[in-house]
């Protein structure tokens, strides 16, 4: 049974998770209608594995007793100056999601809540990987600067970070 306090950190978590969704959303289309497809379709995926993010947070709240909520969310920024600047907005905010989840797996040791901090555990790892990998790409778009030729194939190698990651990362984790 989840106390109120974890309940509430756990549904603050709910929103920031379905909230990444659509900030990865946006980047996508925004990647799309300029022509870089591979971008595109790494930020699409990012989005999906956000709402299972998201998803996985909601089935366990309700399975231990509580009640997910499903609230309205931020509206994303949908527009960059440059890819380098949408890479570094992903890189920040995957250091917030970060310390989000640091200060949730906080509140369950005050809590005395073993199970939740248990489960945190899967968050904790996906953060490092997630944080690493934007680090990876931001290295590489720094190095590419506005050169368009660069760019042009950088849009073929995110496609193999994305099936690097997946293979590191087996379905349903
Ligand atoms: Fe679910 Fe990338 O944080």
């Amino acid at each position: 049974m989840l106390s109120k306090t974890v309940e509430s950190a756990l549904n603050k978590q709910i929103r920031i998770e379905a909230e990444s969704s659509q900030v990865y959303l946006a980047m996508a289309v925004w990647a799309e209608v300029k022509g870089l497809e591979g971008i595109s379709n790494f930020m699409y995926d990012q989005s999906d594995e956000e709402r299972e993010h998201m998803l996985k947070l909601i089935k366990f709240v309700n399975e231990r007793g509580g009640h997910a909520h499903i609230s309205e969310l931020n509206a994303p920024d949908v527009s960059f100056n440059s890819f380098q600047e949408m890479f570094e907005k992903l890189l920040e905010h995957e250091i917030f999601v970060s310390q989000s989840i640091n200060e949730l797996v906080h509140i369950t040791f005050e809590e005395k809540d073993y199970a939740t901090n248990n489960f945190l555990q899967w968050y904790v790892s996906e953060q490092i990987e997630e944080e690493a990998t934007a680090r990876t790409i931001l290295d590489k778009i720094n190095m590419i600067g506005d050169d368009k030729g660069g760019l042009y194939l950088f849009d073929r190698d995110i496609q193999q970070i994305n099936v690097q990651t997946a293979v590191n990362t087996p379905a349903g984790e």
